[in-house]
């Protein structure tokens, strides 16, 4: 990752810089909360692939800073709120904003992140990056509304699954990667490129994040492993098991997505580790990250694209 960062590192910094500045509000609450989480760190994976799409197709300019900062302050505010949805109280290493200030605090402040990220879209003057960025917050708004409804439900099928990280995660890398090209006035082609490229970018990171909630560690990650489970969430590596587990293990997990119920995770992860279900997660992760390498191809072979191309491969082997 640092080799990566270190191609953009100088407008890295002024991205970090712009965050900053712009959480500036004269509601100290807003601020602090704001900050708290922003100062947490987190990859900023997000402000990096802006940056990195507007170096692939031309010179990076003051805009796409903007833009980078518009992108993670979306971000962050999903985050506020999924923390609060997920009932989740460890994030960035940190305890959660709902943990620590409680749910409506986290929910408000969300909004406020939200609404500033649309007050700096608006500075950049950009109708077409302006529908992009509301078409892509409604996207996700959805993904999160679908997710609800699927909690609980161990029959979604992966298809299903699929439809929901595509929303929820998938299209912000999309919007980050194709509103840089638009910004750089790059041709539809190239946009049509890098958009595909952050799809399925973010949909190989968000396979391998539901793996990370079986197998990861709290430490390293900055959040709780299992927390998918208690909330009843089918992700990738249950409907694995699902599919080809053994009539115990089916039933093992049925009842703990329906039941919402953690408490069997060691018996779980046995049947995961039987069924081999974190290699299938992490295989079909591989696939999606080589179609984000192969979305790119025709962009050339530019030290921009080396690193979306080394970014591809870290979004699935990562372990935080
Ligand atoms: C967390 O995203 C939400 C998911 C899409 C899994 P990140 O893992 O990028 O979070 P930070 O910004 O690094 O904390
Ligand atoms: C990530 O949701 C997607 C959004 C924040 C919109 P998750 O619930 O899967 O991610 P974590 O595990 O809380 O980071
Ligand atoms: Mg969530
Ligand atoms: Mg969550």
């Amino acid at each position: 990752m640092q080799h990566i960062k270190a191609l953009v590192a100088a407008e890295f910094t002024q991205v970090n810089e712009l965050i900053v500045r712009q959480l500036h509000s004269n509601v100290p609450l807003a601020e602090n909360i704001g900050y708290y989480l922003i100062e947490a760190g987190g990859k900023r994976l997000r402000p990096l692939l802006a940056l990195l799409a507007a170096g692939s197709v031309g010179t990076i300019q003051p805009s796409h800073i903007a833009l980078a900062g518009v992108i993670e302050f979306i971000h962050t505010s999903t985050l506020l709120h999924d923390d609060v949805v997920d009932v989740s109280t460890l994030r960035r290493g940190r305890p959660t904003a709902n943990a620590k200030w409680g749910n409506a605090s986290s929910v408000l402040v969300g909004d406020f992140l939200y609404s500033r990220a649309f007050q700096m879209l608006v500075e950049l003057d950009s109708m077409p990056l302006m529908r992009l960025m509301a078409d892509t917050t409604n996207t996700i708004a959805e993904g999160e509304v679908l997710q609800l409804t699927k909690a609980g439900n161990p029959d979604t099928s992966e298809a299903a699954y699929l439809e929901v990280i595509e929303r929820k995660t998938a299209v912000l890398f999309a919007a980050a990667a194709r509103g840089a090209a638009m910004l750089s006035n790059a041709d539809d082609t190239a946009g049509d490129s890098l958009y595909r490229y952050g799809l399925h970018l973010g949909i190989a990171f968000q396979m391998a994040d539901d793996a990370l909630d079986y197998r990861g560690d709290a430490d390293t990650m900055g959040k709780n492993v299992g927390d998918d489970l208690g909330e009843g969430k089918p992700t990738l590596p249950l409907i694995h098991i699902l599919k080809t587990g053994s009539a115990e293990e089916k039933a093992l997990v049925t009842q703990a997505i329906t039941e919402r119920d953690s408490s069997r995770l060691p018996d779980i992860l046995r049947a995961i580790e039987r069924t081999g279900a974190l290699d299938y997660t992490l295989d079909r992760a591989r696939e999606q990250s080589q179609l984000a390498a192969a979305a790119i191809a025709e962009l050339g072979d530019s030290r921009h694209v080396e690193a979306m191309l080394s970014l591809a491969e870290l979004a699935v082997n990562r372990d935080s």
